[in-house]
């Protein structure tokens, strides 16, 4: 039996042809009661069209658990390590997942005070917002009117020692209603999007790749990424840019000497290209706020050299120079008319492929608005694939 796939309802500022098989909402299946032909269907349009919704879904911690698993079976710890809530301290995830006991892999998230959840007596809850983490803020007055900003665009993956998850799930218990707001970028654009209260933005890795100019691409498809030890105990003191697209270049990240212990051999270096296992496609996959050194590959033998950027390779190590290309590279990609801010209703199960899309929370609830998500993602068993010899002929 063929699953019923449906176009998401794609809000006025997107770019429906663009968007035409980004997201699909599966009809009439629960994911917490799959048949391995089912699952065969779901994977498959999952890793075509990035993300899908479940309306309506029932699914324990112990259900999303196993289907989070059924897409990557040897995976087993959760994306950053089981067991999260006490521990790194330091990082600036702590405060915003708490462990459910009896499914360690499952965290709950959301924003104020949660009672008798699973296990948890009481858990306080902080929905992330760029109140706290951008270097320029919207005013008060402003925030009154409904204004926000997207909180950080990223990729679910620790980046240092494990590998990121293939797949995260989400599923929305408790969602508060509310007035809709207006995401500013305030990056001298004037760009804004008009987004549902605590949407979670998705846009396509694949658009990102293939809107950029030839020789973006020939840079994105010849380069790695090398990740910051810790990155995210590292990134903790700075401020990010206020479009929530990588860091600020001040000089705020914590010294390597002060970061707790780290290993060399445990540091993520990813293309910033990764391979859809499904489509063949290529996917910008960068998490900004994390990258700290940029590897260039030189241009192969018999490539056009006109225009080329670093043509004969390049270890970039210098932050500004880093970050200022990535951003060059994902700022079209988070133009309104890409992005798709989901509009979370209660009982909403979103399963996004990790690996080929990037997201974000947006806005800021007041403590009395409770929210409780479950997400699930699992380091991987292996690291993502980056593009091949043809990827490199073709687009270098
Ligand atoms: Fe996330």
């Amino acid at each position: 039996m063929a699953i019923e796939l449906v176009p998401l309802p794609l809000p006025a500022s997107a770019d429906a042809a663009k968007l035409a098989d980004f997201g699909r909402e599966v009809k009439g299946v629960n994911p917490a009661e799959m048949t391995p032909e089912l699952f065969k269907e779901i994977e498959e349009a999952l890793y075509k069209h990035g993300v899908l919704l479940f309306r309506d879904a029932k699914v324990s911690s112990a259900q999303q658990y196993a289907f989070t698993k059924a897409f990557d079976p040897q995976s087993e710890s959760y994306g950053h390590g089981n067991n999260k809530t006490g521990e790194t301290k330091k990082s600036i995830l702590h405060p915003d997942l708490k462990t459910i006991p009896s499914v360690p892999q499952v965290q709950l998230i959301g924003n104020g005070t949660v009672y008798n959840h699973e296990g948890l007596a009481e858990a306080k809850l902080k929905h992330p917002s760029h109140t706290t983490f951008h270097k320029t803020k919207v005013s008060p007055e402003d925030e009154a009117k409904g204004h926000t900003r997207f909180y950080r665009w990223h990729i679910d993956a620790a980046l240092y020692d494990l590998n990121p998850p293939r797949v995260t799930t989400l599923y929305g218990i408790t969602v508060p209603q509310g007035e809709k707001q207006v995401c500013r970028y305030d990056d001298g654009t004037g760009d804004e999007l008009e987004v549902p209260l605590g949407t979670t933005a998705f846009v396509s890795g694949q658009i990102m790749f293939d809107i950029l100019p030839a020789e973006l691409k020939s840079l994105a498809v010849r380069s790695k990424v090398r990740y910051a030890p810790h990155p995210y105990v590292w990134m903790a003191p700075a401020h990010a840019m206020s479009t929530g697209l990588g860091i600020e270049s001040e000089g705020l990240e914590l010294p390597l000497e002060d970061l707790p212990a780290w290993e060399e051999s445990k540091l993520k270096t990813l293309p910033i290209l990764w391979k859809n296992p499904k489509t063949g496609g290529l996917h910008f996959q960068v998490h900004p706020c994390g990258a700290k050194e940029l590897l260039v590959e030189p241009l192969p033998e018999g490539a056009n050299r006109e225009g080329a950027l670093y043509p004969d390779g390049a270890h970039l190590t210098d932050l500004k120079e880093v970050r200022g290309l990535l951003y060059n590279m994902q700022r079209p990609a988070i133009a309104p008319s890409l992005v798709y801010p989901h509009d979370w209703r209660e009982d909403d199960f979103v399963i996004f492929h990790n690996r080929g899309v990037l997201h974000t929370v947006v806005g800021a609830f007041a403590p009395d608005q409770v929210r409780a998500f479950h997400q699930c993602n699992l380091a991987a068993s292996d690291e993502p694939v980056g593009p091949s010899a043809e990827d490199i002929k073709a687009y270098a």
